[in-house]
């Protein structure tokens, strides 16, 4: 099976959650477009949702396929949300999200949801987080050599995400560092600290946030739920 397939399976078995009249947070990335497109099949077949997106590529996405989009200034709470993760912790289920540059938009909405469930294909999963790839974190374009020096002093190997030769923007108008920690031993310390810096608009370490992964892999679709704290 190849990993679209895998993507797409976790993404379908998370749209079975959406019942009629919900308020839906749509994600964003090439896991959560499938979530999009097969909650798409579901409006035409008469169900009725009003999405939240978490980007400007999601926004059309849905709209082209149909789906009636709101905003958090009309609805006051989001049902559900189905988002992807870069990284999902197992045990705790803290996330990195964000190499898909929506991170902001997407911890918005995934706050101000009633749930927020992941949909990853089982090459995501990881002991810690920080294992495979980097940490984006959002950060204002004024000073952001200040703010990346100050993640270097956190431990970070830190890099200005770079699209065409040119700094990556987000929907938001910011600039991504993205930065290497290696393993990271308490993600929600980290947040903390990172938070504290000048400059950051937000990391993409969502922790104590997810209330599902829902995993697929060639053996089928696991449902993960978060474990209770100590
Ligand atoms: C977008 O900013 C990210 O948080 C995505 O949710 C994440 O990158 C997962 O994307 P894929 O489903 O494409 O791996």
């Amino acid at each position: 099976m190849d990993l679209d397939t895998l993507k797409q399976t976790a993404a379908r078995r998370a749209v079975e959650y959406v019942e009629d009249g919900m308020v839906v947070g749509l994600g964003t990335g090439s896991t959560a477009a499938f979530a999009v497109s097969a909650l798409a099949e579901r409006v035409r077949l008469g169900l009725r949702v009003v999405g939240i997106a978490t980007s400007e590529r999601t926004a059309r996405q849905a709209e082209a396929e149909g789906i009636v989009l709101g905003t958090l200034a009309e609805q006051s709470r989001v049902d559900l949300t189905i988002d992807g993760a870069d990284e999902v912790a197992l045990g705790d289920l803290a996330l990195i999200k964000g190499l898909g540059g929506a991170l902001l938009r997407e911890k918005i909405v995934a706050a101000a949801s009633d749930r927020l469930i992941i949909v990853v294909d089982a090459t995501k999963l990881v002991e810690r987080l920080g294992s495979h790839g980097p940490l984006p974190v959002e950060v204002a374009p004024f000073g952001w050599q200040a703010t990346a020096r100050a993640l270097e002093r956190l431990g970070a190997e830190v890099n200005l995400r770079a699209q065409q030769g040119q700094a990556f923007l987000t929907d938001g108008g910011h600039y991504i560092l993205d930065c290497r920690f290696g393993p990271i031993a308490d993600p929600a310390g980290l947040e903390a600290a990172i938070d504290r810096i000048p400059g950051v608009v937000e990391s993409g370490l969502f922790v104590d946030m997810a209330s599902a992964v829902i995993v697929a892999d060639e053996g089928g679709v696991e449902v993960l739920r978060r474990a209770p704290a100590p």
